[in-house]
């Protein structure tokens, strides 16, 4: 049985005294139903270390370099990331992709670097509103995780989370129906199969696009939809912890 994950992508927006109360919201809340994560922007992420050392709730990072160390002005490595305590990274969020021309060489060259330091990489796909009206989201969504599905070992998916995210509901209010998002999520769970049905069973697949504490709990009531990896929603602790509290 897969537990739940709630993981808040605050992307970028945070202040110290915005970070520092909205962790004690959820520190204070002590969910108890699912797991949850945090994603602050880079400049929090130390602090928030500091603020969730020994908490349940995990703490994440949006992005990583490809590298290890060295001459790569304004990169951020994962060894740096796991020093200030962060468990996880985001990798290949579609803005990445968009705005950051992030493919998936780059996202598998990431993935690799993050899974090789014990540290658990929440991998994005989705399709653009013009990709599934021209019938492609499932390919699309194939193309985006095939490096993986072909690199990876068995035994590297334990670190591994994906989350669907349709571009068409990322900060739209337009959220995938939960029939959308289910079918692409047992989709998805198919291609898990490929690598093995333990990988299929086992790893987690959230949704993304307009969660809300209104709409949580339909979509994570579907069979192959493990929680939600939540941006706009995340940045206010009432928002938040109704999608937590809605499992
Ligand atoms: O990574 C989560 C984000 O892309 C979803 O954003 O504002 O639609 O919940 P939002």
């Amino acid at each position: 049985m897969r537990r739940l994950l709630v993981a808040g992508n605050w992307k970028m927006n945070a202040s110290s005294s915005m970070a520092e109360a909205l962790l004690s919201d959820i520190l204070t809340a002590d969910i108890q139903s699912c797991d949850v994560a945090v994603f602050p922007p880079f400049p929090y992420l130390a602090a928030a270390g500091v603020r969730l050392s020994n908490a349940a709730v995990q703490l994440g990072a949006q992005n990583c370099a490809t590298a290890d160390s060295g001459a790569y002005t304004g990169e951020v490595s994962v060894a740096m990331l796991q020093d200030v305590g962060c468990q996880l990274v985001l990798v290949g969020h579609s803005e990445r992709r968009a705005l950051f021309h992030e493919t998936d060489a780059v996202v598998l060259a990431k993935t690799e670097k993050i899974l090789a330091q014990d540290m658990t990489a929440v991998v994005c796909v989705g399709e653009t509103l013009e990709q599934r009206q021209s019938g492609n989201a499932e390919l699309i969504v194939k193309q985006q995780l095939s490096a993986l599905l072909h690199q990876l070992k068995e035994a590297q998916w334990s670190q591994v989370v994906i989350a669907y995210e349709p571009v068409w509901a990322i900060g739209t209010g337009e959220t995938a129906t939960p029939e959308q998002a289910q079918q692409m999520h047992a989709f998805i769970r198919s291609l898990l199969a490929g690598v093995s049905q333990k990988v299929a069973d086992e790893t987690r697949v959230l949704y993304g696009g307009s969660v809300k504490a209104a709409n949580a709990a339909e979509l994570f009531a579907q069979p192959d939809i493990d929680g939600g990896l939540v941006g706009g929603a995340s940045l206010t602790a009432e928002e938040f912890l109704g999608i937590c509290r809605s499992i």
